[in-house]
């Protein structure tokens, strides 16, 4: 029986007003409908946002280490609820189930971490120049907080604005990917049962363009954040621009992995084929470049080819499966189109480049880990976001190009150098154009106590995770106490 999702606005759970839903597939086998959820437009946004509004007033004023509490509480909820959540997950979306469980465990480490602020959220005091007179400053929630939450991540990139945005007193709605309905509903009955209030988080369902896009012009809605494409994100932009709200911007990469001619070789391979068919390569970190040193491209091209083609393809319920599938028939035709670009752009076609097909694939949107070799730097295939399990391999000459290839790039999440030189890495730290740096790690992995986010087209300037994310989900406000009963003049007197 596919699972029955339903909005949930001021407390009250219910379809869409026009009675229109969404059917939602497993991506490894399309006759396993998962769920149906509303499809949403402007009409059931507004009472959401009119709901997060009025439960505002009252949020805000509880105090921050009880708001605290209740994070911690569902933190619980889901670290009892995993493997159930992350069986769901691997069906709505494909992910191996291994992986479901780490994006689980990254929205439980989100709990623990976000719930301790609740004790700190710290301001600054400060001498003041004149006499009698103190200064300080607090952090403030800043209101009604829009999330717009992609499938690729469907529980830990929820917990990453919506714990800290709750933290701080502001209250939300969530509008995640219409792939991915079943997987936040779930988290967001984990706020429910912790006890977060009616009204201050509410969940509506339906497509980006209809709530996506009334989420972001609604006039009560103070800020948003959203993970998804770098298309949709410049759409957001836009209108948050016009309208002077705070926006939080996560948007697309173009990762890679450098392997020098002194690296530990099978370190490497393994962080390449984890960090580029981890996930199928549908991670924003996913490793989509490989930078290889002359002296070692041969060798590792035909190691990195080997291991790939050995890679079990499958449903990512059997826990011995590798490679997922993608997550839907669009993303599959992309992967594809991208492969027959790179063919036409002259780049070699080393491994893949196909459907993957055969006993147990056929029902599902399967891809063969690809590898493309003889790739330059000015191709598309080196230059656009893909997310699928496409990596492309460039070789270089020396550290310096390594460098050079890395950064020309519009985008700057992750990256990652293999090298045993320690000059290099702390070149590669000082030089390298991203959000995230790797040493002798692959491109994905990133734990939630460090700031998450990327420079150049990835983001403007925004981090998730971390102490940083507070900077998003609070304003400041300076405030001056005088107890010197008279009129002090600040600069003058
Ligand atoms: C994403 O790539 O969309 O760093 C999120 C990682 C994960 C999060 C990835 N912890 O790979």
């Amino acid at each position: 029986m596919p699972i029955e999702v339903q909005n949930l606005i001021g407390g009250v759970r219910a379809g869409a007003a026009s009675g229109r839903t969404l059917e939602r597939r497993n991506p490894a086998d399309r006759n396993d409908v998962v769920s149906i959820a509303p499809l949403s437009g402007a009409e059931e946004v507004d009472k959401a946002v009119r709901a997060a509004a009025e439960a505002f007033k009252t949020w805000r004023l509880v105090p921050a280490p009880k708001r605290g509490l209740m994070i911690a509480e569902a933190g619980r909820r889901l670290a009892e609820r995993k493997e159930e959540l992350a069986r769901l997950m691997t069906r709505e979306m494909g992910k191996p189930i291994a992986e479901a469980r780490g994006d689980v465990q990254e929205a439980i480490d989100t709990a623990w971490l976000v719930a301790a602020e609740g004790r700190r959220l710290n301001g600054d005091t400060a001498p003041c120049e004149l006499p009698d007179k103190v200064g300080m400053s607090f952090r403030k929630p800043v209101g009604v907080c829009g999330m717009i939450t992609p499938w690729n991540f469907p529980v830990a990139i929820p917990s990453w604005k919506i714990f800290p945005a709750l933290v701080c007193g502001n209250t939300v709605v969530l509008k995640p990917s219409e792939h991915t309905p079943a997987c936040a509903a779930e988290f967001v009955r984990a706020l429910v049962e912790a006890g977060i209030p009616e009204g201050v988080v509410n969940f509506v369902c339906g497509a980006g363009e209809e709530a996506g896009a009334a989420l972001v012009k609604h006039p009560l809605v103070r800020a948003i954040s959203f993970t998804g494409s770098t298309e949709t994100g410049k759409i957001i932009g836009e209108t948050c621009g016009r309208m002077n709200k705070k926006l939080s911007l996560e948007m697309g990469g173009k990762n890679a992995q450098v392997v020098m001619e002194d690296a530990d070789l099978e370190l490497a391979l393994e962080g390449a084929l984890w960090g580029a068919f981890g996930t199928t390569g549908q991670r924003c970190t996913a490793t989509s470049r490989l930078i290889l040193h002359r002296a070692i491209a041969d060798e590792f091209i035909a190691r990195l080819r080997d291991r790939a083609a050995k890679l079990r393809i499958g449903s990512g319920l059997d826990g011995t499966m590798h490679v997922g599938p993608l997550v839907d028939e669009a993303q599959r035709n992309r992967v594809h189109e991208y492969v027959q670009i790179g063919k036409a752009e002259g780049a070699v076609l080393a491994l893949g480049g196909d459907f993957a097909r055969g006993p147990g694939l056929d029902a599902g949107w399967f891809y063969k880990p690809t590898v493309f070799t003889g790739v330059r730097r000015e191709m598309r295939i080196a230059r656009e976001e893909i997310f699928g399990p496409v990596i492309a391999c460039i070789v270089v000459d020396s550290f310096e190009e390594a460098v050079s290839v890395l950064n020309d790039t519009e985008y700057g999440l992750s990256s990652s150098l293999y090298t045993r030189d320690v000059t290099r890495a702390f070149r590669a730290m000082r030089d390298f154009e991203a959000g995230i740096t790797y040493i002798n790690g692959p491109t994905i992995g990133a734990e939630v106590q460090l700031p998450f986010g990327g420079v150049k087209g990835t983001g403007n300037g925004h981090r998730e995770a971390g102490s940083q994310v507070y900077e998003f989900y609070t304003d400041w406000q300076s405030v001056y106490v005088d107890f010197s009963g008279r009129l002090q003049r600040a600069q003058i007197d």
